[in-house]
């Protein structure tokens, strides 16, 4: 029998043709978006008319489509994909893993499970990781998640399995209700939101979290913690997780690894890193010893979305006792199937979710095109354009850091010279050159914050980015700058 005429089987025997208009679409928005304005924010009309957009009775013409989103929307992207975009910690996507992608969402296949192929690459891939971190290869593993704040839940659900576990409790069948002690989680006061975010869903509440004072260098200290630790196990508290952070988002510090996961050992206290943005660091031998206690922790997050060029969405979980995760999330139901191998290990075995998308072609791709040298080489990169625009900043008369450069974060100020005005005057001085400069489309660089200071952050994360970004940021910067405050 004929199947009845639909749209979309028009449109699978016309593919190569849309495919080709949207390949030729794509080129052109990735040959001009260097020469174009960073931020580009829609028009009001634009939105308006994009938002009362009514469903058609009749579906819309396959190249209606095309032409209306190569019209409506494309010109309007984050500007991460920008070399001048240095507020946001993503990198831009690598071509060849937005061409990946394309292939993942043909094939329609899920991480949950089942042995087709998306499953043994991600086995690959995993692999790659874990060697790329130095983490142990004996009964890890590595989940491909949506992004930090999944990595980081997915984490500390299995910590609080693991701690529940220990003082006797059976978390999955009687939940938090049974537990009458009080479930700790220790982070540095600069982690990331999404781990109060993360404490909070787990049904402990923000209060239960320990906020880790900082250094001087933003590094969260040792030694408090473990004062605080004893300080709660004498007072019969029971302490889930210990985060730590691996490239803050605000300064890029690194927390004392070693140190915290001595502390984590003596007490078998479950070690989370936070590394979505800074784990790559360990690529640069400049960090590499700082870094490589990664392997140390039970869970380390990073995003092969902010370092490793990999298109949004890609958090990478690295596990280091899959059988615990194992323990903490598998449900298999009649109609589920168990399955996976020791190397390529059925994901929705190990997370909340069961069908999600396959993010290990794109990531493979990605870093099978740079490779083990050139995914080092970006990194040095960045973090060598981070130190050279530090030193400019500390030799001009009209700029002050107000942290230490770490991996490819540098905080700073305009300050005019022989200032005389207020603190708040200048904190407005810093979001007035922020927003001009977002105006003039000629770099993108919200501001944030450093010991109630109001400061510019740039972020090093384009895989074109060289020294001539940093003479034009200056440049632009004391041109406004001198214009404002004149
Ligand atoms: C250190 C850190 N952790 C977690 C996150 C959250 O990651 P995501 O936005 O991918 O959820 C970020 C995001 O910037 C981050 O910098």
């Amino acid at each position: 029998m004929t199947p009845p005429a639909n749209p979309l089987a028009e449109d699978r025997r016309d593919f190569n043709r849309l495919a080709q208009r949207v390949a030729g679409i794509a080129e052109q928005h990735l040959r001009t978006l260097p020469d174009g304005v960073v931020d580009r924010v829609m028009p009001e009309t634009l939105r308006r008319e994009v938002l009362d957009t009514p469903l058609p009775a009749q579906g819309m013409g396959a190249d209606q489509i095309i032409n209306f989103l190569r019209d409506k929307i494309l010109p309007w992207p984050l500007p991460t994909g920008h070399a001048r975009s240095y507020g946001w910690i993503n990198s831009p996507p690598a071509p060849i893993g937005i061409l990946a992608e394309t292939l993942a969402t043909t094939m329609n296949t899920t991480s949950d499970g089942y042995d087709h192929g998306g499953i043994f690459l991600l086995g690959c891939l995993s692999r790659w990781l874990r060697e790329l971190f130095e983490f142990p290869l004996d009964n890890s593993m590595t989940l491909l998640l949506s992004g930090g704040s999944a990595c980081n839940l997915n984490a500390l659900t299995v910590a609080r399995h693991k701690a529940a576990t220990q003082a006797g409790y059976d978390i999955r069948r009687d939940g938090l209700q049974a537990i009458d002690r009080r479930m700790l989680v220790y982070s540095s006061q600069e982690a990331h939101s999404s781990i109060q975010k993360c404490v909070e869903t787990l049904g402990l509440g923000a209060g239960s979290i320990r906020a880790i004072p900082t250094d001087d260098q933003f590094r969260a200290r040792a030694d408090m913690l473990a004062d605080m630790i004893e300080q709660d196990l004498r007072a019969g508290h029971l302490p889930c997780a210990v985060v730590a952070l691996a490239g803050s988002t605000n300064t890029g510090a690194i927390d004392p690894l070693d140190e915290f996961a001595n502390i984590c050992e003596q007490r078998d206290i479950w070690l989370h890193v936070d590394g979505a943005y800074g784990a790559p660091g360990i690529l640069d031998p400049r960090y590499h010893g700082q870094l490589r206690p990664l392997a140390r922790a039970d869970t380390v997050t990073f995003n092969p979305h902010k370092w490793l060029m990999t298109p949004v969405d890609c958090g990478a979980l690295l596990v280091k006792n899959k059988s615990i995760h194992r323990e903490a999330f598998s449900l298999v139901p009649a109609y589920l199937e168990a399955g996976g191998t020791d190397d390529a290990p059925w994901p929705y075995h190990y997370s909340f979710q069961l069908t999600y998308a396959d993010r290990s072609l794109k990531t493979w791709a990605t870093l099978a095109r740079l490779g083990r040298d050139g995914l080092t080489e970006l990194v040095v990169r960045f973090d060598k354009l981070a130190d050279l625009l530090g030193e400019r900043l500390e030799q001009s008369d009209c700029f002050e850091l107000l942290a230490p450069v770490s991996l490819s974060v540098v905080c700073f100020r305009y300050r005019p010279r022989d200032y005389s005005g207020t603190e708040d005057e200048l904190d407005e001085l810093q979001s007035a050159l922020s927003a001009q400069i977002t105006r003039d489309g000629e770099a993108h660089m919200p501001t944030s914050e450093i010991n109630g200071k109001r400061c510019l952050r740039a972020c090093f994360m384009h895989y074109e980015n060289t020294e001539q970004d940093i003479d034009h940021l200056l440049t632009l910067l004391e041109t406004y700058g001198d214009a404002m405050s004149s």
